[in-house]
């Protein structure tokens, strides 16, 4: 065969991979969907919140956490959002306080994400365990919650090389937790390519003082992650697989798959119901919209209820939709009595009736 031969064949071969991969990226981002309007009744929004509600926390007297002014790399943010934790009392409406922050802290490159409550059995003590990355780097801070001057008393940052691109955390302890890596690779563009390429190397890692592990890889990308009420199981959303894993807990903390259940939408962060053991996970149903967020073609939102996870049949239901007219990127839902709050990478944070 001549070169000019060898050269065309190799063309066409490549040309046919990059169209095939941009198919995939299209399936995998879920660009097809069709956004749909499902609102719920009696939905106002959260006071003072436009650059994002990533994660919340709800505790069990109606006191909300609000992760606000995730700079991520790679997704859209506002240039002038400002990192902070928010309180929002859900008795008294929707008007959120920022908590301030005490001791040796940097607020400037404040940068949460993911956001756990550990609560201390024996003094009702309450821990804000918040993924922070100052400079796009990645670490955990831990804060204590100090309610008479709405405060948060920052006690330790962790950093260690298994925590290299953390998404989201659970508390288990006084300082330990799982938390989820949602890439491998470091740079943007090699993050694109992790993503194009399907690869499956991403995890959950263990973390004491006592040492720190990988428990689980094989992840597309892992995000959102908690735990069941009986402290037994973990769930996690592979986000890029549309799929949101069941994990057991095992003694010496690594885990064991129990099983996956299909999502169809890019699901982010997991709230677990502490009366129902339901799962409420905020959902983006075309993450190509997501990550273009061009105002004439809006991102929409989608909240899943997953009941009976662990039975033969879980029940998924579709409990909230936008076309983004209302809410762009919801990325979590808590429900709190009769009522859902629902909070978004990037944009606005609601509070609906659930009927
Ligand atoms: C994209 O999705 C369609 C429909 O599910 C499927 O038939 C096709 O094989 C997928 N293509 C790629 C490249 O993943
Ligand atoms: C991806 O999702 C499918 C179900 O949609 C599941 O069978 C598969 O195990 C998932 N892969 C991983 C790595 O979770």
């Amino acid at each position: 065969m001549g070169k000019l031969v060898v050269l065309s064949v190799l063309v066409v071969v490549l040309a046919a991979f990059v169209g095939e991969r941009l198919i995939a990226f299209r399936n995998i981002t879920l660009a097809f969907r069709e956004l749909t309007k499902k609102h719920l009744p009696n939905c106002q929004l959260i006071e003072g919140i436009d650059f994002g509600s990533e994660d919340v926390f709800i505790l069990e007297e109606g006191l909300a956490f609000i992760s606000t002014g995730l700079k991520y790399p790679g997704m859209p943010y506002n240039p002038d959002a400002i990192g902070k934790i928010l309180l929002l009392d859900l008795h008294s409406g929707v008007h959120p306080v920022e908590l301030n922050i005490k001791e040796d802290f940097d607020t400037s490159s404040f940068n949460p994400h993911g956001i756990s409550v550990y609560t201390d059995e024996r003094d009702g003590s309450i821990y804000l365990f918040v993924v922070n990355h100052p400079h796009g780097s990645s670490q955990v801070d831990i804060f204590k919650f100090v309610e008479e001057e709405n405060a948060l008393l920052h006690l330790k940052t962790i950093k260690h090389e298994l925590l290299h691109h953390v998404n989201d955390i659970v508390a288990v302890g006084l300082e330990s937790f799982y938390a989820t890596n949602d890439h491998f690779l470091n740079t943007e563009l090699l993050q694109n390519l992790e993503v194009l390429l399907q690869f499956t190397w991403c995890d959950v890692v263990y973390y004491s003082p006592e040492g720190v592990k990988s428990v689980m890889g094989g992840f597309s990308s892992a995000n959102g992650i908690n735990i069941s009420p009986d402290k037994r199981y973990l769930y996690v959303s592979d986000i890029m697989n549309h799929s949101i894993s069941v994990l057991e807990i095992q003694k010496d903390h690594t885990l064991s798959r129990v099983k996956e259940v299909a999502m169809g939408s890019l699901c982010d962060n997991i709230e677990v119901d502490a009366e129902t053991g339901d799962l409420w996970v905020g959902c983006h149903p075309n993450a190509f919209k997501f990550f273009l967020n061009d105002p004439n073609d809006l991102p929409g939102s989608e909240v899943f209820r997953i009941q009976n996870i662990h039975s033969e049949e879980p029940l998924v239901t579709q409990v909230f939709s936008d076309d983004g007219s209302m809410l762009i990127g919801s990325s979590v839902a808590a429900r709190y009595g009769g009522k859902l709050l629902i909070g978004t990478v990037y944009h606005k944070a609601l509070y609906c009736d659930l009927s």
